[in-house]
């Protein structure tokens, strides 16, 4: 088996690939600086990066939110079948019209398939934009009082591992959700704690939210799309949990505190 890992050097793949070399399985990374390369803004990358692989981690980049994303992971998942890679693993985004889309395409192609759909992760606050918030001691959103249940980018791996390497999964849609419903006030508080540092949430406006992040050099095209995910996909409706770990895996998911003291411990915020 050879695994092409797209996305393999971000938060999930990375995890994703660490996990398949440690059982031994030929893995290659599929982003830019695989090789060879791959850039979902390229389509001349995509059949020289996917061929020889017979199984894929589909993780887009930057979101399955923005528009046209879903064509794009279905034209990728089509020449991927196309070349003989018989096993697509997606990972998707929990409440968003465009990732259940992508979803569909995805489905399409032919190849066995399992989708991994997800809450928001953990680690976007120790391996992403939120970080440098976090260091400031101030996450400045535009959130409010709605709970999220955050989601370890470790069991997601685990889950697409399994995915990957096992049959009983095939044809699975898992919904993926940490076992508990945190406010950002809550996680700020467990995050805070674990790394002895004061870190807070000031509740800020949408527009000022987008110059906050524009000053610490996020760019326009990001700003724009955590625009629409506090928007619309912060809006509550995914105010509850799901069984997808346990049910993949038998086993609960990892509690965002645990998360929060492995991650300080790694000197995530040192
Ligand atoms: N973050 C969340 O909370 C969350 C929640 C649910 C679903 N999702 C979904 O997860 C997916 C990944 O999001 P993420 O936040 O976890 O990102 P990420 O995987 O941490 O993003 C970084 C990865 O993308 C690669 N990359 C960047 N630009 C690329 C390009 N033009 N072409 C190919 N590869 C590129 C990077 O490698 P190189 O720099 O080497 O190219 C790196 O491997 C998205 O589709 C999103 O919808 C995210």
């Amino acid at each position: 088996m050879s695994t092409v890992v797209l996305g393999g050097t971000g938060k999930t793949g990375r995890r994703v690939a660490e996990r398949l070399r440690a059982r031994g399985e030929d893995v290659r990374i599929g982003s830019r600086s695989g090789t060879p390369p791959f850039d979902w803004e390229d389509p001349s990358t995509w059949e020289p990066a996917l061929r020889g692989a017979t199984a894929a981690y589909v993780s887009y980049f930057p979101d399955l939110a923005i528009p046209g994303a879903a064509e794009v992971v279905g034209t990728v998942a089509a020449i991927a079948a196309r070349l003989g890679i018989t096993r697509l693993v997606l990972l998707s985004g929990r409440g968003e019209e465009e990732a259940e889309r992508a979803e569909q395409e995805l489905i399409g192609s032919g190849a066995d398939w399992t989708i991994v759909r997800c809450s928001w992760f953990s680690q976007n606050f120790s391996e992403d934009h939120f970080h440098d918030h976090v260091m400031a001691g101030e996450l400045a959103l535009p959130v409010g009082d709605v709970p999220e249940p955050f989601v370890d980018a470790d069991d997601i791996a685990d889950v697409a591992v399994a995915a990957l390497t096992d049959d009983r999964h095939v044809g699975e849609l898992y919904e993926l959700t940490g076992p508990r419903l945190l406010t950002f006030a809550d996680a700020a508080a467990e995050i805070g704690k674990a790394a002895g540092r004061d870190v807070r949430v000031a509740s800020v406006t949408h527009d000022e939210f987008a110059s906050g992040l524009a000053r610490h050099g996020v760019p326009a095209d990001v700003i724009s799309l955590l625009r629409y995910l506090f928007t619309v996909v912060l809006d509550g409706r995914n105010a509850s949990l799901a069984d997808g770990v346990q049910r993949a895996l038998g086993r609960p998911p990892r509690d965002f505190r645990d998360y929060a003291r492995a991650a300080a411990a790694a000197g995530a915020w040192a």
